[in-house]
């Protein structure tokens, strides 16, 4: 049997992850090409479906019909959705109407309502739709006076009550429509007719993103209870085919993240085994869904170490699903055919296109990624699709292949490439893609069901992936009932499609580093979702030893003479200079990023992605700060009513202060700094006494960025300097960040001078608050609670200390933030896996503890 190596598989996978669109595409056409009669043949057939399901459809309540017509891509769809989504979670009437006033109900609504109508925008479908779904009967919305009138009076002669009971009951409706029961019970007396008929089930129960072990735990039971009963109901039907169940990984472990890998690995593959070996008993398919992008590399290593675990046995019921959206998809499933090889069993692979492709595209921007993970064109994805599913053909020795998509070209694609439809397995979810399917089974196709079953409460991240996929404009169940599309533009051929635009990669899915361009360019982030990116940046970490920068001792009058000289040639420097330098100096803090980072975790005990994330915003100030003083700086023409020509100019103060504190020891410091720097002025910085090396490192870095030694000067020590220097008569500024009682001693001491009213900038502490209504989802909560407090081991100024919570929702909303606070990692900052670090120093910890 040949040898599964898995180091080299997940090094040529992770080469893609962030990989180039077009070449990614270039490699991928061929594949997704067919011959010209072949290509016919697709589309022919393709046509033929569409056309059968456009004359035959009855035009019903059913969700692909409302979801037609939403515009989700209108702001007044998304308002209305959010409000109904938030909606379900209010337990009590008063805030649920008051909800409903604020979004729907004020002066201001009615008119943007009416805007919206005005401007053309396909909302009188649209509000039919939500008026059909608020009562379970069109409301006549046209000969009413205004749109806007018709929200109002809606909102207003209905009553707050009637429109909560009917947003809820269509939000109840809608969900209804995409999950298959509440129970697994229920779900299997609905699946029972089908089944009969030959379909088959995969049963999903709607577990995922486990924040607490308890969550975890819950899931777990689920999933290990449906497969008993989904057994127990085959053995006593006896159907043809028997069902399935799918699950998602991040239900079972509370952090299902690949920077827990060790944890993951121990924790959740003695689990999950148990939960596969359940499934075989049974006699069932287990497929393991697909979820983020960024937990696809600890998905890899998990199937190797459960297959490992299941050894070579009979049972063929395992699966996995693959993304084809995802640029790695390919060798993703080369990955798990080598794997069905070396442990000499048949696996099945679903292919699907992938759910999360909103989620994908934000966090690589948020987090300044070299490119995303997944193609920016719908046609992309559909290239990536059809030419993995040659490659799961391929692979058919080992792997049965599966299928996931409701789109009536892809299928035909398929039954083309496979020659057929022996052995192959088409799946849709349940909700969408009934009409082709009932063609598809009546040619023969397999077909299964892919089944949510669960309450209400914990259908809403599926529930929303479903809302966007049927809402989007690009998507096939979206376009297929809209007679406005004609049949041709359903079944073109995705590569004639990507290849008809000058750029393959869509130019409006704005790459993470020209987010603010043209102003400026995004600061550069590192995936620490991406072993082969992070291993090398954490070996130059543990690498990087002490730095070498100094600066001689001088007294306070000295420092200002120097400065106060140098001050008179720097505010003369053009402020193209001067932004110039800062730009530099950015640049110069990217490629020491390993440093300073290595810096900040020594000195400042900062984690891994705290650290990293303040390298970030230091780059980002200082190109900011470039930026805007281009913009400011340029002399403003004022008017000249005697024919003068009259400016406007800014200008540098003098020898500015700057006071800077240890718990962002990079980020405030330079930005203080640099803010000062571009306007012309000369700087004397005092950085924290806990953080001097990384201030004297940023300072180095500045000085060979251009900014001259004399302009930039930096004291390291305590408050006893601080105070001196605050208190020269030559100060021209302060900027300080850090308690609000030296805040005031420093006002007093710049009060206490005579000559000119000196300003300070200061930056102070405070006890920050998070009020929660009961609107909110206790997930995010807790996430957002967890960040704010204990990132950065809640030192941050800006860190959360006090958290309102109201009485209704407190005690599910407290459970969860202590089970999650429990998953937290405590430890040394130098290990990816820590999530909180130690406190700044001793008396920090005294103090804490105390
Ligand atoms: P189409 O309309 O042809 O394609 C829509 C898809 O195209 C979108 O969902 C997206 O993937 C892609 N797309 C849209 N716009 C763009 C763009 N601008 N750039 C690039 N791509 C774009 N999804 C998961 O993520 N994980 C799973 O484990 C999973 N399991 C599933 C199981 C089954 C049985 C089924 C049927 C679906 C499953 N899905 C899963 C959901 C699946 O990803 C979507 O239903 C699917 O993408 C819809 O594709 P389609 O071929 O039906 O429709
Ligand atoms: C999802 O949960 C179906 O797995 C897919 O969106």
């Amino acid at each position: 049997m040949p040898e599964f190596d898995s180091l080299s598989r997940l090094a040529s996978i992770a080469a893609l992850y962030r990989a180039d669109e077009e070449a990614c595409l270039k490699r991928l056409i061929p594949d997704a090409q067919l011959d010209p009669d072949a290509r016919r043949r697709v589309s022919d057939r393709a046509a033929g479906w569409v056309e059968e399901i456009r004359r035959t459809h009855k035009p019903s309540t059913s969700v692909t019909d409302l979801l037609a017509r939403f515009g989700l891509t209108s702001q007044e769809g998304l308002a209305l959705m959010c409000l109904a989504e938030a909606l379900l979670r209010i337990p009590d009437r008063a805030t649920a109407d008051a909800l409903i006033r604020d979004k729907l109900g004020s002066k201001e609504d009615r008119a943007h309502w009416d805007k919206a109508f005005a401007s053309g925008a396909p909302w009188s479908v649209n509000m039919t739709g939500w008026a059909l779904a608020l009562t379970g009967k069109i409301i006549r919305l046209d000969n009413a006076g205004s749109p806007g009138a018709a929200v109002g009076r809606l909102v207003s002669r209905l009553g707050q009550p009637v429109i909560r009971e009917a947003i809820k009951s269509a939000m109840q409706w809608m969900a209804d429509q995409f999950v298959m029961g509440q129970t697994i019970e229920n779900a299997l007396e609905r699946a029972t007719a089908p089944m009969r008929e030959g379909v088959r089930f995969s049963f999903d129960m709607l577990g995922e993103g486990a924040r607490t072990a308890a969550d975890a735990v819950r899931y777990l039971a689920d999933y290990e209870y449906a497969i008993d009963a989904i057994g127990a109901h085959q053995a006593k039907h006896n159907f043809a085919r028997p069902s399935g169940i799918s699950v998602k990984l991040s239900a079972l472990h509370p952090r299902y993240e690949i920077v827990q890998r060790d944890r993951v690995l121990r924790e959740l593959v003695p689990t999950l085994t148990a939960l596969c070996e359940r499934a075989a008993r049974q006699n069932m398919t287990l497929t393991i869904d697909a979820e983020e992008g960024e937990r696809l590399h600890l998905s890899l290593e998990v199937a190797a170490a459960l297959m490992e675990n299941l050894g070579a046995k009979a049972w063929e019921g395992l699966g996995f699903a693959v993304q084809a959206y995802d640029k790695r998809a390919p060798e993703v499933i080369d990955y798990f055919a080598a794997l069905a090889e070396a442990h000499d069993r048949r696996i099945h692979v679903r292919l699907v296109k992938g759910a999360y492709w909103d989620t994908e595209i934000k966090r690589a921007q948020e987090r300044g990624l070299a490119d995303f993970s997944v193609y920016t064109r719908k046609s992309n994805s559909d290239i990536s699709y059809v030419a993995c599913a040659r490659r799961l053909l391929a692979h058919r020795d080992r792997i049965n292949p599966v299928f996931g998509t409701h789109n009536a070209l892809t299928v035909a694609h398929i039954a083309e490439l496979a020659g057929g439809t022996d052995g192959i397995e088409f799946q849709r979810l349940h909700g969408m893609g009934e009409d082709l399917h009932a063609l598809m089974r009546r040619e023969n196709f397999d077909t299964c069901i892919y089944a949510p079953v669960g309450a209400h409460d914990v259908l809403l991240g599926y529930l929303v992936r479903r809302i966007l996929e049927n809402g989007a404009n690009s998507s096939f169940v979206h376009r297929l009932l809209d007679a406005d599309v004609p049949v041709s533009s359903l079944v073109a051929d995705p590569v004639q499609e990507s290849l008809m635009h000058t750029h393959l990669r869509h130019p409006a899915v704005t790459l993470p580093a020209n987010l603010y361009k043209p102003e400026r360019r995004n600061s550069e982030g590192v995936d620490l979702t991406d072993p082969f990116m992070t291993e090398p940046l954490l070996a130059e970490i543990a690498r990087y030893g002490h730095p070498s920068v100094s600066q001689e001792a001088l007294d306070t009058d000295t420092l200002f003479r120097i400065a106060g000289k140098a001050f008179e040639t720097w505010s003369k420097t053009p402020v193209e200079t001067r932004a110039g330098c800062l730009e530099k100096l950015a640049d110069a803090l990217e490629k020491n990023r390993a440093a300073l980072m290595a810096l900040m975790i020594r000195e400042g005990g900062k984690c891994i992605p705290d650290a990293l994330g303040e390298v970030r915003e230091a780059v980002d100030f200082c190109r900011y700060y470039a930026q805007r003083a281009r913009a400011d700086f340029a002399p403003l023409p004022l008017s000249g009513p005697t024919g003068e020509r009259n400016y406007l100019h800014l200008a540098g103060r003098g020898v500015f202060v700057c006071v800077s504190p240890w718990n962002f020891p990079l980020a405030i410091y330079l930005g203080q700094i640099a803010a000062a720097l571009v306007c012309g002025n000369a700087v004397i910085a005092k950085p924290a006494p806990q953080t001097p090396e990384i201030a004297l490192l940023a300072t180095d870095l500045a000085w060979q960025s251009g900014i001259p030694r004399s302009v930039l000067q930096v004291v390291p020590g305590g408050a006893d300097i601080g105070a001196k220097l605050v208190a020269h008569k030559d100060v021209a500024g302060v900027a300080f960040t850090g308690s609000c009682a030296t805040a005031r001693a420093i006002n007093r001491a710049l009060a206490a001078k005579d000559g000119p009213i000196v300003p300070l900038i200061a930056e102070t502490g405070g006890q920050n608050a998070l009020i929660v209504d009961t609107s909110a989802l206790p997930e995010q909560v807790v996430d957002d609670v967890v960040m704010s407090a204990f990132r950065s081991t809640g030192q941050r100024c800006s860190a959360l200390r006090i958290l309102c919570l109201p009485e209704q929702t407190a005690d599910k909303t407290i459970e969860m933030l202590k089970g999650a606070v429990r998953e937290l990692t405590v430890g040394n900052p130098a290990f990816l896996a820590t999530d909180v670090g130690p406190v700044i120093d001793m008396a920090a910890k005294e103090r804490l503890e105390k």
